[in-house]
Order: structure tokens, then C-alpha cells, then sequence
């Protein structure tokens, strides 16, 4: 197992109050394997990324009953001990590629920066690294590419110089969090097939965070489903479209499960709104926009297994067909 975590929760200080921002959030990935984590805006989604690498803000409280990376206790590791693993055995890709790059540096001095922080390597063989990244991520004329500012390339170019770096050190993990939703449309199936080929052929873990339900048809092994905070439901990726079990997962998928035609991006809109998060909620957190609702979906739900490692979040689940109407 490369990473495991436990029972997630946390908590975002704001001027109005507590935000329970993440609750109860449990996963695993093992080498080789992708999870995919979809929900709506502001269901918690970078909250956890970020939160595995050592990277929350100030205002944000974390805790867990485990979060290990290859069996170590990440809650134990020191800020320098985080560091040596963030960009190294763990790398994040950011939907923004500007939150990567230093403005003020040529992408030749930041791809050889990653390197030798984390490698005792030459000059040489940190620049032949970088040289062979740019090129697998195709980058013509890698060499004299060393030498540009990020202002020189194109949002869809820094992209790619993004993943070369993040790729750097041979991560055995990568976390790409809407790795191409700031790019132009026409770039982005070739950067996401880009970046699973890469997965594949380097053989890494991927969590990939992503709106695009035709993408995580065609990647996950497993997905996790996020509404307010919580999961909703989690399941080997072929159950999840063959048999989705809670009423936000069906009104995700349009309430029709079809594994070959899963819909399209962007995430289709549900009637109705997200629950605010300042005040921890005792019952279901989708109950005022769920058909099914009734008194007894007041009280705390819990995640109930369903089989073969597929969980939803709802007593009802197995009631019959739920059909809600979607905005696409
Ligand atoms: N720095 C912060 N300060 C205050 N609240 C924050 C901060 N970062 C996130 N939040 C809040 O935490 C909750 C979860 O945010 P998060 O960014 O994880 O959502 P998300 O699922 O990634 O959404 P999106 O799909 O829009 O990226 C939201 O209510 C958000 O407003
Ligand atoms: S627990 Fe109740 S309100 Fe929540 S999803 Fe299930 S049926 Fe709907
Ligand atoms: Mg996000």
C-alpha cells in the first residue's frame, strides 16, 4: 500500500465560524493503481489533496486516525522529513500552473533545483534528466527550452514543464488536481493522455481530482464520490458506473448507468444547493435535495457497505431506481 488514509477530517477556521471542510474521509492507493475523486465545487476535493502533502493553510486543522505513505506515519513526520518526500516519492500537480513556477526563474534552473534537492546527482545528469523529461512531455527543442521564463511559454507548454517536473525525482505517487481544467480545450485530452501514458510507463499511483466523468470512466481503478465533505460513495470504478447506489452518484450520472457512455464533462448540475459546512450537520448531507428523503435520513448516515468493497452513504440504498432530474 503506498498511501492509506484513515478517518480524515478537517476543520477551516473562518471569520463566520468552523468550516468542517473535510469528515470521515477514508481511501487508499496502491502502486500502479488511480483513484479518481469527483463531487461538486467545494465538496472538499483539494482540501484532502492538499492535506497530504503537508501543504494546508494556515487556518486549516487536520487530523486522522491513520495517513501513512509506505507504512510510515505521515501525522509524525517533521516539516524537513515532508519536504523530503513532497516533489520527491510524492509529487502535485496543480490546476494552475503558475502555482508551480517561480516567475523569476528559467524552468532550466527549477527542473534542475527539484532534482538535486532530492538526489545527489552533477549539474550534468540533473540537466540530462530535465532535457529527457521535456522531450517525454513533449517539449520540442528541450534544450534551448531550458533556458526560458514561464512567462515565454504558453499556458498548455508550462503545463507540460509542470508534469516534467513534477515527474523529476520518479514519484511513486502523483496527485494531479484538475491538472488541465485552466487550459484551452484543445490541449487538454492530449495533456491528461499525455499524463497517463507517463503514469503507466514510470508506474506510479495516481490520485487524480477531476469534473470529468468520461475521464474517470477511462482511468480509475477505483473513485470516490465527495458530497459536502463527506464521501458519499466509493467503489471499484466498474461498480461505481454499472451500479451507482446513492442518489448524488445517480443524479451524477444521469441516472442512467452506462459504462460506455458516461457523461461528459462539465459535472452535471443538480436542482438545488450544497449545505453550508459551518455547522457540523447531523443527518444526511444531501437531504434537501434528495427525492428519497425522509424523517429517518435526520440522524447520522454511515457509509454501508454494499459488497465487494463498494460503500454509499444512504439508508436507502438498493431502494429501487432513483431518477432526478439534471441540469447538464
Ligand atoms: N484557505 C481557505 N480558507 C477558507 N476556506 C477554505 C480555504 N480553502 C478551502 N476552503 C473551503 O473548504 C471547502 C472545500 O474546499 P476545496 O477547495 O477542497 O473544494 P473542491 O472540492 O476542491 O472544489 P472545486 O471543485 O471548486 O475545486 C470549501 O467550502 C472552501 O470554501
Ligand atoms: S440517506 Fe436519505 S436523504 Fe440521504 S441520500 Fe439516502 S435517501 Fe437521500
Ligand atoms: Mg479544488
Amino acid at each position: 500500500m503506498l498511501i492509506n488514509v484513515e478517518n480524515l477530517n478537517i476543520d477551516i477556521a473562518t471569520a463566520n465560524g468552523t468550516l468542517a471542510a473535510v469528515q470521515d474521509v477514508s481511501f487508499c492507493v496502491s502502486k500502479g493503481e488511480t483513484l479518481c475523486i469527483v463531487g461538486e465545487s467545494g465538496c472538499g476535493k483539494s482540501i484532502t489533496a492538499l492535506s497530504l502533502l503537508g501543504l494546508l493553510p494556515k487556518v486549516a486543522t487536520r487530523t486522522a486516525r491513520a495517513m501513512t505513505f509506505d507504512g510510515v506515519d505521515m501525522q509524525m513526520m517533521s516539516k524537513a522529513e515532508l519536504r523530503a518526500l513532497r516533489g520527491n516519492r510524492l509529487s502535485m500537480i496543480f490546476q494552475e500552473p503558475m502555482t508551480a513556477l517561480n516567475p523569476l526563474h528559467t524552468i532550466g534552473r527549477q527542473l534542475l533545483d527539484v532534482y538535486r534537492a532530492h538526489r545527489k546527482a552533477s549539474r550534468k545528469e540533473a540537466k540530462e534528466r530535465a532535457i529527457y523529461l521535456l522531450e517525454q512531455v513533449g517539449i520540442t527543442n528541450a534544450v534551448q527550452r531550458l533556458n526560458n521564463y514561464p512567462h515565454e511559454l504558453s499556458g498548455g507548454m508550462r503545463q507540460r514543464v509542470v508534469i516534467a517536473m513534477a515527474l523529476m525525482c520518479e514519484p511513486e505517487l502523483i496527485v494531479a488536481d484538475e491538472p488541465t481544467t485552466a487550459l484551452d480545450v484543445s490541449i487538454q485530452a492530449e495533456l491528461l493522455r499525455l499524463l497517463i501514458d507517463l503514469q503507466k510507463s514510470f508506474g506510479m499511483g495516481m490520485i487524480m481530482i477531476t469534473h470529468d466523468l468520461g475521464l474517470v470512466s477511462r482511468i480509475a481503478d477505483r473513485v470516490i464520490v465527495m458530497y459536502a465533505g463527506q464521501v458519499v460513495e466509493t467503489a471499484p470504478a466498474e461498480k461505481l458506473f454499472t451500479n451507482p447506489s446513492h442518489p448524488y452518484t445517480r443524479a451524477l450520472l444521469g441516472s442512467v448507468p452506462d459504462p460506455s457512455h458516461p457523461r461528459m464533462k462539465p459535472l452535471p448540475s443538480i436542482p438545488g444547493t450544497v449545505p453550508s459546512l459551518l455547522n457540523r450537520m447531523e443527518g444526511c448531507h444531501f437531504l434537501d435535495r434528495c427525492p428519497l428523503a425522509s424523517d429517518a435520513c435526520r440522524k447520522p448516515i454511515q457509509l454501508q457497505q454494499i459488497g465487494g468493497n463498494h460503500e454509499a452513504r444512504c439508508i436507502k440504498v438498493g431502494e429501487g431506481k432513483i431518477r432526478l432530474k439534471v441540469v447538464a
